[in-house]
């Protein structure tokens, strides 16, 4: 595996292998992989000849700094799995290459609407920081393909907006989430809870299938299965942000042209924030 930081030695590697004919796929990532990344990117290598990762701590989508800070970098040990997957190049472009103007003054890339609700709410900036440096990281790649996880449902959809919207020539794959045996949907933050949030955590999935099985048995009392959810969580030790059914398609409220709905929710566990979402 070549790992490479300069944009422009990765797009000459991408050219040479399009001269080829040969179909590129990349997995966009903030590092600390786990198993979830691996599926994200064994997905990449089913439908494409070479495949990308890029390891980048985006500064621009979190709103607080000291979440930033403490955004674990575990460089050495994410390469070597790398290599286990045979990834082809990491990419891992340095802030000043994404960045030239500082992380001010830049051109922002905007998904208006569905960037705004749910986790747009509740993380004021932060898609404008995914969509902005998953555009900057399509423009440095130039990809045929590209996967992204279903755990960050609301994440996929912007970004399928944003492909559509900006007419790029990127097919998007969405890849169902992995999840530890418990149910607890696999992510970077899984790491910081403590042995008695870990026993909690996979409750979080539990309301969501409890949710699940209500509307499959035709309740539709929407308000009231989210509220309750939302007790009862909090009895569990949990500090829920928001559980919503919505359209799956639009993430707005159902309505009589719903034809897929999905349950997210966003709770804080302890210091860790944890997402997750279920379809119906
Ligand atoms: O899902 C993530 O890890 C990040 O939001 C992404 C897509 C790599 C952009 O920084």
């Amino acid at each position: 595996m070549q790992v490479i930081s300069a944009i422009e030695a990765l797009r000459k590697t991408v050219r040479d292998w399009h001269k080829a004919d040969l179909s590129v796929g990349f997995v966009p990532t903030m590092g600390n992989l786990h198993a979830g990344h691996l599926a994200l990117l064994k997905e990449a290598a089913r439908h494409c000849q070479q495949v990308v990762a890029s390891i980048f701590v985006n500064p621009l989508q979190f709103d607080e700094e000291r979440d930033l800070l403490a955004y674990p970098r575990t460089l050495e040990a994410d390469i070597a799995q790398l290599e286990s997957m045979n990834v082809d190049v990491l990419f891992t472009p340095t802030e000043a290459s994404l960045y030239p103007h500082g992380r001010e003054a830049l051109t922002r890339v905007e998904v208006a609407g569905l960037g705004g609700i749910l986790e747009g709410a509740a993380r004021p900036g932060h898609f404008v920081g995914v969509t902005t440096v998953v555009t900057k990281l399509f423009n440095c790649v130039q990809p045929d393909l590209a996967v992204f996880g279903e755990k960050d449902f609301q994440q996929l959809l912007l970004i399928q907006r944003l492909v559509t919207d900006l007419n790029m020539p990127i097919t998007l794959v969405g890849l169902a989430t992995v999840r530890e045996p418990n149910g607890l949907a696999m992510s970077s933050r899984n790491r910081r809870l403590s042995v008695e949030e870990r026993e909690i955590a996979p409750l979080l999935y539990r309301e969501l299938q409890a949710i699940r099985n209500a509307v499959l048995h035709e309740n539709s009392d929407y308000t009231v299965l989210e509220q309750a959810a939302i007790e009862r969580l909090t009895c569990q030790g949990f500090v829920p942000e928001y559980v919503a059914i919505r359209d799956a398609n639009t993430l707005f409220a159902i309505n009589n042209n719903t034809k897929n709905r999905v349950i997210l929710a966003a709770a804080r566990l302890g210091d860790t924030r944890l997402i997750d979402n279920l379809r119906v």
